[in-house]
Protein backbone atom coordinates (compact mmCIF):
# COMPACT_ATOMS: atom_id res chain seq x y z
CA UNK A 1 0.00 0.00 0.00
CA UNK A 2 1.32 3.56 -0.84
CA UNK A 3 1.18 6.30 1.78
CA UNK A 4 -0.10 9.85 0.33
CA UNK A 5 2.96 10.98 -0.18
CA UNK A 6 4.39 8.13 -1.49
CA UNK A 7 1.53 8.17 -3.96
CA UNK A 8 2.58 11.39 -4.82
CA UNK A 9 6.33 11.09 -5.51
CA UNK A 10 5.81 7.70 -7.64
CA UNK A 11 3.26 9.52 -9.75
CA UNK A 12 5.82 12.23 -9.92
CA UNK A 13 8.56 10.57 -11.42
CA UNK A 14 7.53 8.05 -14.04
CA UNK A 15 6.78 8.67 -17.12
CA UNK A 16 5.72 7.17 -20.41
CA UNK A 17 7.26 9.76 -22.77
CA UNK A 18 9.81 8.78 -25.63
CA UNK A 19 13.38 10.29 -25.18
CA UNK A 20 12.62 13.98 -27.09
CA UNK A 21 15.45 13.08 -29.26
CA UNK A 22 13.06 10.11 -30.80
CA UNK A 23 10.07 12.25 -30.77
CA UNK A 24 8.00 11.33 -34.19
CA UNK A 25 5.51 13.61 -35.26
CA UNK A 26 2.86 14.82 -32.99
CA UNK A 27 -0.18 13.22 -32.89
CA UNK A 28 -2.87 15.50 -32.75
CA UNK A 29 -6.95 15.21 -32.87
CA UNK A 30 -8.71 16.66 -35.77
CA UNK A 31 -9.52 19.20 -33.36
CA UNK A 32 -6.53 20.02 -32.01
CA UNK A 33 -5.08 20.69 -35.68
CA UNK A 34 -8.62 22.84 -36.82
CA UNK A 35 -7.71 25.03 -33.32
CA UNK A 36 -4.16 25.79 -34.78
CA UNK A 37 -4.34 29.83 -35.22
CA UNK A 38 -0.78 30.13 -37.48
CA UNK A 39 -0.12 26.94 -38.92
CA UNK A 40 3.64 27.07 -40.00
CA UNK A 41 4.25 23.59 -41.37
CA UNK A 42 4.46 21.69 -38.21
CA UNK A 43 5.08 17.81 -38.41
CA UNK A 44 2.15 16.03 -37.40
CA UNK A 45 0.47 12.55 -37.23
CA UNK A 46 -3.51 12.37 -37.38
CA UNK A 47 -5.43 9.61 -37.58
CA UNK A 48 -9.38 8.97 -38.13
CA UNK A 49 -11.98 7.95 -41.16
CA UNK A 50 -12.00 9.05 -44.61
CA UNK A 51 -15.51 11.09 -44.90
CA UNK A 52 -14.79 12.46 -48.51
CA UNK A 53 -12.26 11.98 -51.41
CA UNK A 54 -11.67 13.98 -54.23
CA UNK A 55 -9.34 13.14 -56.66
CA UNK A 56 -7.54 15.98 -59.60
CA UNK A 57 -5.66 16.06 -62.06
CA UNK A 58 -2.37 16.35 -59.96
CA UNK A 59 -3.87 16.62 -56.34
CA UNK A 60 -6.08 14.28 -53.81
CA UNK A 61 -8.00 16.22 -51.57
CA UNK A 62 -9.49 14.18 -48.67
CA UNK A 63 -11.51 14.52 -45.42
CA UNK A 64 -10.57 12.92 -42.22
CA UNK A 65 -12.75 12.65 -39.03
CA UNK A 66 -11.74 11.40 -35.92
CA UNK A 67 -14.90 12.13 -33.74
CA UNK A 68 -13.43 15.00 -32.05
CA UNK A 69 -15.42 17.79 -33.75
CA UNK A 70 -17.93 17.82 -36.35
CA UNK A 71 -15.50 19.25 -38.97
CA UNK A 72 -12.80 17.28 -40.75
CA UNK A 73 -9.47 17.98 -41.11
CA UNK A 74 -8.59 18.82 -44.85
CA UNK A 75 -6.00 16.34 -46.14
CA UNK A 76 -4.44 17.76 -49.32
CA UNK A 77 -1.82 15.03 -51.36
CA UNK A 78 0.24 14.35 -54.43
CA UNK A 79 -1.93 12.10 -56.80
CA UNK A 80 0.72 9.20 -56.41
CA UNK A 81 -1.39 8.61 -53.24
CA UNK A 82 -4.35 7.88 -54.77
CA UNK A 83 -5.15 4.37 -54.94
CA UNK A 84 -8.38 2.20 -54.49
CA UNK A 85 -7.76 1.60 -50.77
CA UNK A 86 -8.49 5.07 -50.15
CA UNK A 87 -12.32 5.20 -50.01
CA UNK A 88 -15.36 6.58 -48.08
CA UNK A 89 -15.22 4.91 -44.56
CA UNK A 90 -11.44 3.62 -44.59
CA UNK A 91 -9.25 4.07 -41.66
CA UNK A 92 -6.28 6.38 -42.16
CA UNK A 93 -3.25 7.52 -40.03
CA UNK A 94 -1.75 10.53 -42.06
CA UNK A 95 1.58 12.32 -41.78
CA UNK A 96 2.56 15.51 -42.91
CA UNK A 97 2.68 19.27 -42.65
CA UNK A 98 0.01 21.76 -40.90
CA UNK A 99 -0.03 24.46 -43.20
CA UNK A 100 -2.92 27.54 -43.45
CA UNK A 101 -5.36 26.69 -46.42
CA UNK A 102 -5.66 28.87 -49.38
CA UNK A 103 -9.17 28.36 -49.31
CA UNK A 104 -11.62 30.52 -46.85
CA UNK A 105 -13.59 27.12 -46.05
CA UNK A 106 -10.65 26.14 -43.44
CA UNK A 107 -7.70 27.83 -41.35
CA UNK A 108 -5.64 24.64 -41.98
CA UNK A 109 -4.96 21.75 -44.05
CA UNK A 110 -2.36 18.71 -43.57
CA UNK A 111 0.09 18.51 -46.74
CA UNK A 112 0.09 14.73 -46.92
CA UNK A 113 3.89 13.42 -47.01
CA UNK A 114 2.50 9.75 -45.88
CA UNK A 115 -0.83 8.23 -45.72
CA UNK A 116 -1.21 4.38 -44.58
CA UNK A 117 -4.96 3.19 -44.50
CA UNK A 118 -5.02 0.99 -41.40
CA UNK A 119 -8.68 -0.61 -42.39
CA UNK A 120 -10.25 -0.89 -45.48
CA UNK A 121 -14.10 -0.16 -46.08
CA UNK A 122 -16.11 -1.81 -48.52
CA UNK A 123 -17.68 1.10 -49.61
CA UNK A 124 -20.70 -0.70 -51.47
CA UNK A 125 -21.50 -3.00 -48.39
CA UNK A 126 -21.03 -0.04 -46.31
CA UNK A 127 -24.40 1.11 -44.97
CA UNK A 128 -23.55 4.72 -44.57
CA UNK A 129 -23.12 6.18 -48.22
CA UNK A 130 -21.53 8.72 -49.39
CA UNK A 131 -22.96 12.28 -49.54
CA UNK A 132 -26.33 11.00 -48.39
CA UNK A 133 -28.35 12.69 -45.56
CA UNK A 134 -29.99 9.53 -44.12
CA UNK A 135 -33.05 9.31 -42.39
CA UNK A 136 -32.66 8.92 -38.44
CA UNK A 137 -35.33 6.18 -38.30
CA UNK A 138 -33.01 3.95 -40.99
CA UNK A 139 -29.18 4.89 -39.22
CA UNK A 140 -31.52 3.39 -36.46
CA UNK A 141 -31.02 -0.59 -37.79
CA UNK A 142 -27.17 0.28 -37.06
CA UNK A 143 -26.35 1.17 -33.69
CA UNK A 144 -23.03 0.03 -34.22
CA UNK A 145 -22.06 2.19 -37.39
CA UNK A 146 -24.71 5.40 -37.13
CA UNK A 147 -21.74 7.30 -34.59
CA UNK A 148 -19.60 7.43 -37.85
CA UNK A 149 -22.31 10.09 -39.27
CA UNK A 150 -22.26 13.60 -38.46
CA UNK A 151 -25.49 13.62 -36.94
CA UNK A 152 -25.09 10.93 -34.36
CA UNK A 153 -21.42 12.07 -33.64
CA UNK A 154 -22.70 15.69 -33.09
CA UNK A 155 -25.98 14.14 -30.90
CA UNK A 156 -23.10 12.07 -28.54
CA UNK A 157 -20.72 14.90 -27.96
CA UNK A 158 -23.70 17.37 -27.04
CA UNK A 159 -24.03 14.42 -24.80
CA UNK A 160 -20.95 13.76 -23.30
CA UNK A 161 -20.63 17.52 -22.91
CA UNK A 162 -24.44 17.64 -21.52
CA UNK A 163 -23.08 14.76 -19.06
CA UNK A 164 -19.89 17.05 -17.61
CA UNK A 165 -21.82 20.32 -17.16
CA UNK A 166 -24.80 18.74 -15.11
CA UNK A 167 -21.77 17.47 -12.90
CA UNK A 168 -20.26 20.71 -12.65
CA UNK A 169 -23.34 22.28 -12.10
CA UNK A 170 -24.34 19.90 -8.72
CA UNK A 171 -20.02 20.51 -7.95
CA UNK A 172 -20.53 23.98 -8.16
CA UNK A 173 -23.54 24.04 -6.26
CA UNK A 174 -21.94 21.75 -3.22
CA UNK A 175 -23.41 18.48 -3.88
CA UNK A 176 -22.35 15.10 -3.12
CA UNK A 177 -22.08 12.30 -5.60
CA UNK A 178 -23.23 9.60 -4.67
CA UNK A 179 -23.66 6.00 -6.72
CA UNK A 180 -26.81 4.43 -5.55
CA UNK A 181 -27.00 0.74 -6.64
CA UNK A 182 -28.39 -0.54 -10.06
CA UNK A 183 -29.71 -3.82 -8.24
CA UNK A 184 -32.00 -2.82 -5.82
CA UNK A 185 -35.25 -4.79 -3.83
CA UNK A 186 -37.62 -1.70 -3.89
CA UNK A 187 -40.16 -0.23 -6.11
CA UNK A 188 -39.42 3.67 -5.59
CA UNK A 189 -42.40 4.38 -7.69
CA UNK A 190 -44.96 1.68 -6.73
CA UNK A 191 -45.69 1.35 -10.68
CA UNK A 192 -44.70 -2.56 -10.66
CA UNK A 193 -42.89 -1.50 -14.04
CA UNK A 194 -39.62 -3.30 -12.62
CA UNK A 195 -37.17 -6.14 -14.18
CA UNK A 196 -36.41 -8.49 -11.88
CA UNK A 197 -32.87 -9.55 -11.85
CA UNK A 198 -31.93 -13.43 -11.66
CA UNK A 199 -29.08 -15.42 -12.02
CA UNK A 200 -29.04 -16.81 -15.73
CA UNK A 201 -28.79 -20.53 -14.33
CA UNK A 202 -29.97 -21.51 -11.24
CA UNK A 203 -27.30 -21.60 -8.94
CA UNK A 204 -27.20 -24.17 -5.97
CA UNK A 205 -30.06 -24.44 -4.63
CA UNK A 206 -32.60 -23.75 -7.44
CA UNK A 207 -35.87 -22.64 -5.29
CA UNK A 208 -33.85 -19.98 -3.51
CA UNK A 209 -33.28 -16.24 -4.77
CA UNK A 210 -29.93 -15.55 -5.60
CA UNK A 211 -30.56 -12.60 -3.07
CA UNK A 212 -32.71 -14.39 -0.78
CA UNK A 213 -35.24 -11.88 -1.65
CA UNK A 214 -36.73 -10.75 -5.02
CA UNK A 215 -34.22 -7.91 -6.63
CA UNK A 216 -34.73 -5.39 -9.24
CA UNK A 217 -33.31 -3.10 -12.06
CA UNK A 218 -33.60 0.13 -10.14
CA UNK A 219 -36.55 2.42 -11.49
CA UNK A 220 -34.86 5.75 -9.34
CA UNK A 221 -32.07 6.12 -6.92
CA UNK A 222 -34.37 8.28 -4.67
CA UNK A 223 -34.64 6.21 -1.75
CA UNK A 224 -31.19 5.84 -1.43
CA UNK A 225 -30.32 9.00 -2.13
CA UNK A 226 -32.45 10.12 0.39
CA UNK A 227 -30.52 8.08 2.79
CA UNK A 228 -27.28 9.96 1.85
CA UNK A 229 -28.77 13.37 1.95
CA UNK A 230 -29.57 12.57 5.66
CA UNK A 231 -25.85 12.84 5.77
CA UNK A 232 -24.76 14.90 3.18
CA UNK A 233 -27.74 17.35 3.11
CA UNK A 234 -27.01 17.59 -0.55
CA UNK A 235 -26.56 15.10 -2.49
CA UNK A 236 -27.26 13.82 -6.74
CA UNK A 237 -26.81 10.78 -8.85
CA UNK A 238 -26.65 10.49 -12.16
CA UNK A 239 -27.17 6.36 -14.23
CA UNK A 240 -28.63 4.19 -15.66
CA UNK A 241 -32.81 3.54 -14.87
CA UNK A 242 -34.97 0.86 -15.92
CA UNK A 243 -39.02 0.74 -16.66
CA UNK A 244 -40.43 -1.78 -18.33
CA UNK A 245 -42.48 0.32 -19.80
CA UNK A 246 -44.53 -1.67 -22.34
CA UNK A 247 -43.94 1.29 -24.91
CA UNK A 248 -42.64 1.98 -27.92
CA UNK A 249 -43.11 6.21 -28.19
CA UNK A 250 -40.90 8.46 -29.12
CA UNK A 251 -39.74 9.62 -25.19
CA UNK A 252 -40.16 6.43 -23.20
CA UNK A 253 -36.88 3.53 -23.25
CA UNK A 254 -36.67 0.77 -21.08
CA UNK A 255 -33.32 1.55 -19.84
CA UNK A 256 -32.70 5.57 -19.64
CA UNK A 257 -30.15 7.94 -17.77
CA UNK A 258 -31.48 9.92 -14.80
CA UNK A 259 -30.20 12.87 -12.84
CA UNK A 260 -31.78 13.08 -9.54
CA UNK A 261 -30.99 15.24 -6.68
CA UNK A 262 -32.31 15.42 -2.96
CA UNK A 263 -31.77 18.42 -0.52
CA UNK A 264 -32.23 18.04 3.10
CA UNK A 265 -33.73 21.13 4.84
CA UNK A 266 -35.61 22.14 2.12
CA UNK A 267 -39.40 23.60 2.81
CA UNK A 268 -40.78 24.67 0.36
CA UNK A 269 -41.64 23.73 -3.84
CA UNK A 270 -40.31 27.13 -4.69
CA UNK A 271 -37.15 26.16 -3.39
CA UNK A 272 -36.65 22.83 -5.55
CA UNK A 273 -38.28 24.27 -8.60
CA UNK A 274 -35.36 26.94 -8.11
CA UNK A 275 -32.65 24.29 -8.60
CA UNK A 276 -34.58 22.15 -11.34
CA UNK A 277 -34.47 25.56 -13.58
CA UNK A 278 -31.19 26.44 -12.60
CA UNK A 279 -29.74 22.95 -13.17
CA UNK A 280 -31.66 23.17 -16.68
CA UNK A 281 -30.63 26.38 -17.71
CA UNK A 282 -26.83 26.42 -16.54
CA UNK A 283 -25.77 23.25 -18.33
CA UNK A 284 -28.10 24.17 -21.23
CA UNK A 285 -26.33 27.50 -21.26
CA UNK A 286 -22.84 25.65 -21.25
CA UNK A 287 -23.51 22.86 -24.00
CA UNK A 288 -24.88 25.90 -26.23
CA UNK A 289 -21.44 27.63 -25.63
CA UNK A 290 -19.04 24.95 -25.54
CA UNK A 291 -20.29 22.82 -28.70
CA UNK A 292 -22.26 25.51 -31.22
CA UNK A 293 -21.37 23.43 -34.43
CA UNK A 294 -22.56 20.52 -33.44
CA UNK A 295 -25.95 22.42 -31.78
CA UNK A 296 -26.45 24.38 -35.07
CA UNK A 297 -26.22 20.94 -36.91
CA UNK A 298 -29.45 19.36 -34.60
CA UNK A 299 -31.42 22.78 -35.18
CA UNK A 300 -30.71 23.17 -38.65
CA UNK A 301 -31.23 19.63 -40.15
CA UNK A 302 -33.44 17.79 -37.55
CA UNK A 303 -35.57 20.49 -35.94
CA UNK A 304 -37.69 21.59 -38.75
CA UNK A 305 -38.64 18.37 -39.74
CA UNK A 306 -40.59 17.76 -36.62
CA UNK A 307 -44.11 17.48 -37.00
CA UNK A 308 -46.77 20.09 -35.84
CA UNK A 309 -49.16 18.19 -33.47
CA UNK A 310 -52.54 19.23 -33.04
CA UNK A 311 -53.94 19.23 -29.49
CA UNK A 312 -57.41 18.15 -27.92
CA UNK A 313 -58.81 21.51 -27.38
CA UNK A 314 -61.25 20.49 -24.16
CA UNK A 315 -61.23 20.31 -20.68
CA UNK A 316 -57.81 19.10 -19.87
CA UNK A 317 -59.21 16.65 -17.37
CA UNK A 318 -61.40 16.10 -14.68
CA UNK A 319 -60.43 16.51 -10.91
CA UNK A 320 -58.40 13.32 -9.28
CA UNK A 321 -57.41 11.63 -13.26
CA UNK A 322 -54.03 11.92 -13.92
CA UNK A 323 -52.84 14.25 -17.48
CA UNK A 324 -51.85 12.25 -20.36
CA UNK A 325 -49.38 13.47 -22.99
CA UNK A 326 -51.76 15.30 -24.54
CA UNK A 327 -52.91 17.16 -21.48
CA UNK A 328 -49.03 17.65 -20.83
CA UNK A 329 -48.73 19.25 -24.58
CA UNK A 330 -52.17 21.07 -24.45
CA UNK A 331 -50.93 23.06 -21.23
CA UNK A 332 -47.41 23.72 -22.47
CA UNK A 333 -49.17 24.86 -25.67
CA UNK A 334 -51.54 26.94 -23.72
CA UNK A 335 -48.68 28.61 -22.16
CA UNK A 336 -46.94 29.61 -24.99
CA UNK A 337 -44.54 27.32 -25.85
CA UNK A 338 -42.27 27.61 -22.69
CA UNK A 339 -41.39 25.58 -19.69
CA UNK A 340 -44.54 25.00 -17.62
CA UNK A 341 -44.62 23.80 -13.61
CA UNK A 342 -47.33 22.20 -12.61
CA UNK A 343 -47.90 21.41 -9.15
CA UNK A 344 -49.40 19.83 -6.19
CA UNK A 345 -50.79 16.61 -7.72
CA UNK A 346 -54.21 14.47 -6.15
CA UNK A 347 -52.57 12.32 -3.14
CA UNK A 348 -53.81 8.84 -4.67
CA UNK A 349 -52.46 9.53 -7.71
CA UNK A 350 -48.64 9.59 -6.65
CA UNK A 351 -46.32 7.53 -4.87
CA UNK A 352 -46.20 6.90 -0.97
CA UNK A 353 -43.27 9.40 -0.17
CA UNK A 354 -44.46 12.57 -1.19
CA UNK A 355 -45.47 14.86 1.37
CA UNK A 356 -49.54 14.98 2.18
CA UNK A 357 -50.45 19.16 1.84
CA UNK A 358 -53.28 18.31 4.44
CA UNK A 359 -55.58 20.21 1.19
CA UNK A 360 -58.85 18.26 1.57
CA UNK A 361 -61.53 17.56 0.50
CA UNK A 362 -59.20 17.74 -2.72
CA UNK A 363 -56.15 16.06 -0.87
CA UNK A 364 -52.59 16.64 -2.94
CA UNK A 365 -49.52 16.11 -2.36
CA UNK A 366 -46.65 18.64 -2.50
CA UNK A 367 -45.62 16.94 -6.19
CA UNK A 368 -44.12 19.53 -9.02
CA UNK A 369 -43.39 18.07 -12.95
CA UNK A 370 -41.95 20.41 -15.44
CA UNK A 371 -43.02 19.98 -18.73
CA UNK A 372 -41.19 20.99 -21.59
CA UNK A 373 -42.08 21.90 -25.29
CA UNK A 374 -41.88 18.97 -27.64
CA UNK A 375 -41.54 16.34 -24.76
CA UNK A 376 -43.68 16.87 -22.16
CA UNK A 377 -42.58 15.76 -18.81
CA UNK A 378 -39.10 16.95 -18.47
CA UNK A 379 -38.99 16.62 -14.30
CA UNK A 380 -40.13 14.84 -11.51
CA UNK A 381 -40.23 15.85 -8.31
CA UNK A 382 -41.58 16.52 -4.64
CA UNK A 383 -41.11 17.42 -1.57
CA UNK A 384 -41.20 14.58 0.78
CA UNK A 385 -43.40 13.20 3.45
CA UNK A 386 -40.56 13.90 6.62
CA UNK A 387 -43.63 12.80 9.28
CA UNK A 388 -42.81 9.41 10.94
CA UNK A 389 -47.23 8.61 11.33
CA UNK A 390 -47.70 10.52 8.22
CA UNK A 391 -45.48 8.19 6.88
CA UNK A 392 -46.18 5.27 8.75
CA UNK A 393 -50.40 5.48 7.95
CA UNK A 394 -49.80 5.50 4.17
CA UNK A 395 -47.67 2.70 3.96
CA UNK A 396 -49.82 0.42 6.45
CA UNK A 397 -52.08 1.19 4.02
CA UNK A 398 -49.99 0.23 0.76
CA UNK A 399 -49.18 -2.71 2.96
CA UNK A 400 -45.57 -1.83 3.24
CA UNK A 401 -44.86 -0.91 6.54
CA UNK A 402 -42.45 -4.01 7.12
CA UNK A 403 -40.44 -3.63 3.74
CA UNK A 404 -39.94 -0.18 4.32
CA UNK A 405 -39.10 -0.05 8.22
CA UNK A 406 -35.63 1.41 7.00
CA UNK A 407 -37.26 4.34 5.24
CA UNK A 408 -39.08 5.13 8.15
CA UNK A 409 -35.88 4.76 10.72
CA UNK A 410 -35.02 7.88 8.63
CA UNK A 411 -37.55 9.74 10.40
CA UNK A 412 -36.51 8.22 13.58
CA UNK A 413 -33.28 9.25 13.30
CA UNK A 414 -32.77 12.96 12.97
CA UNK A 415 -35.61 13.67 10.14
CA UNK A 416 -35.87 16.39 8.54
CA UNK A 417 -37.75 18.43 6.17
CA UNK A 418 -36.56 17.66 2.44
CA UNK A 419 -36.88 17.32 -1.34
CA UNK A 420 -35.92 16.27 -4.76
CA UNK A 421 -36.13 15.74 -8.53
CA UNK A 422 -35.09 13.43 -11.32
CA UNK A 423 -34.84 14.29 -14.56
CA UNK A 424 -35.06 12.40 -17.59
CA UNK A 425 -31.06 13.19 -19.24
CA UNK A 426 -32.26 11.44 -22.93
CA UNK A 427 -35.96 13.69 -22.88
CA UNK A 428 -33.29 16.74 -22.14
CA UNK A 429 -30.88 16.16 -24.79
CA UNK A 430 -34.58 16.06 -26.89
CA UNK A 431 -35.45 19.16 -26.06
CA UNK A 432 -32.28 21.04 -26.07
CA UNK A 433 -31.45 19.41 -29.54
CA UNK A 434 -35.31 19.32 -31.16
CA UNK A 435 -34.94 15.80 -31.54
CA UNK A 436 -38.34 13.85 -32.08
CA UNK A 437 -37.35 10.92 -31.21
CA UNK A 438 -35.79 9.35 -27.67
CA UNK A 439 -33.49 6.44 -29.41
CA UNK A 440 -31.58 9.36 -31.48
CA UNK A 441 -30.40 10.77 -28.27
CA UNK A 442 -28.90 7.60 -26.62
CA UNK A 443 -26.13 5.32 -28.78
CA UNK A 444 -27.72 2.48 -27.65
CA UNK A 445 -31.37 2.30 -26.96
CA UNK A 446 -33.39 -0.21 -25.50
CA UNK A 447 -37.55 -0.37 -25.52
CA UNK A 448 -39.98 -3.06 -26.12
CA UNK A 449 -38.86 -5.84 -28.38
CA UNK A 450 -35.47 -4.30 -29.17
CA UNK A 451 -32.03 -4.52 -27.39
CA UNK A 452 -29.88 -4.59 -30.63
CA UNK A 453 -26.12 -5.41 -29.86
O1 LIG B 1 -41.28 11.17 -12.78
P1 LIG B 1 -40.39 10.03 -12.48
O2 LIG B 1 -40.99 8.67 -12.52
O3 LIG B 1 -39.78 10.35 -11.05
C1 LIG B 1 -39.05 9.51 -10.29
O4 LIG B 1 -38.64 8.42 -10.59
C2 LIG B 1 -38.62 10.13 -8.98
N1 LIG B 1 -38.35 9.08 -8.01
C3 LIG B 1 -37.40 10.98 -9.22
C4 LIG B 1 -36.92 11.70 -7.99
O5 LIG B 1 -37.67 12.47 -7.43
N2 LIG B 1 -35.69 11.45 -7.59
O6 LIG B 1 -39.14 10.05 -13.46
C5 LIG B 1 -38.33 11.20 -13.55
C6 LIG B 1 -38.08 11.55 -15.01
C7 LIG B 1 -39.35 11.86 -15.80
O7 LIG B 1 -39.79 13.16 -15.57
C8 LIG B 1 -38.87 11.63 -17.22
O8 LIG B 1 -38.16 12.75 -17.72
C9 LIG B 1 -37.87 10.50 -17.06
O9 LIG B 1 -37.49 10.46 -15.70
N3 LIG B 1 -38.47 9.20 -17.44
C10 LIG B 1 -38.18 8.53 -18.57
N4 LIG B 1 -37.34 8.83 -19.59
C11 LIG B 1 -37.26 7.94 -20.60
N5 LIG B 1 -37.94 6.78 -20.64
C12 LIG B 1 -38.78 6.42 -19.64
N6 LIG B 1 -39.41 5.26 -19.68
C13 LIG B 1 -38.93 7.33 -18.55
N7 LIG B 1 -39.64 7.31 -17.41
C14 LIG B 1 -39.35 8.46 -16.76
MG1 LIG C 1 -43.26 11.46 -13.33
Amino acid sequence: MFGARCLLRALRSCSSAPCPRHRPAARVSVRGALGVQSANGERVKVQGWIRSIRSQKEVLFLHVNDGSSLESLQVVADSSFDSRELAFGSSVEVQGQLVKSPSKKQNVELKAEKIEVVGNCDAKAFPVKYKERHPLEYLRQYPHLRCRTNVLGSVLRVRSEATAAIHSFFKDSGFVHIHTPVITSNDCEGAGELFQVEPSSKIKVPEENFFNIPVFLTVSGQLHLEVMSGAFTQVFTFGPTFRAENSQSRRHLAEFYMVEAEISFLESLQDLMQVMESLFKTTAMTVLSNCPKDVELCHKFIAPGQKIRTYAKKQLSSWGADLHTEHEKYLVKHCGDIPVFVINYPLALKPFYMRDNEDGPQHTVAAVDLLVPGVGELFGGSLREERYHFLEQRLARLGLTEAYQWYLDLRRFGSVPHGGFGMGFERYLQCILGIDNIKDVIPFPRFTHSCLL
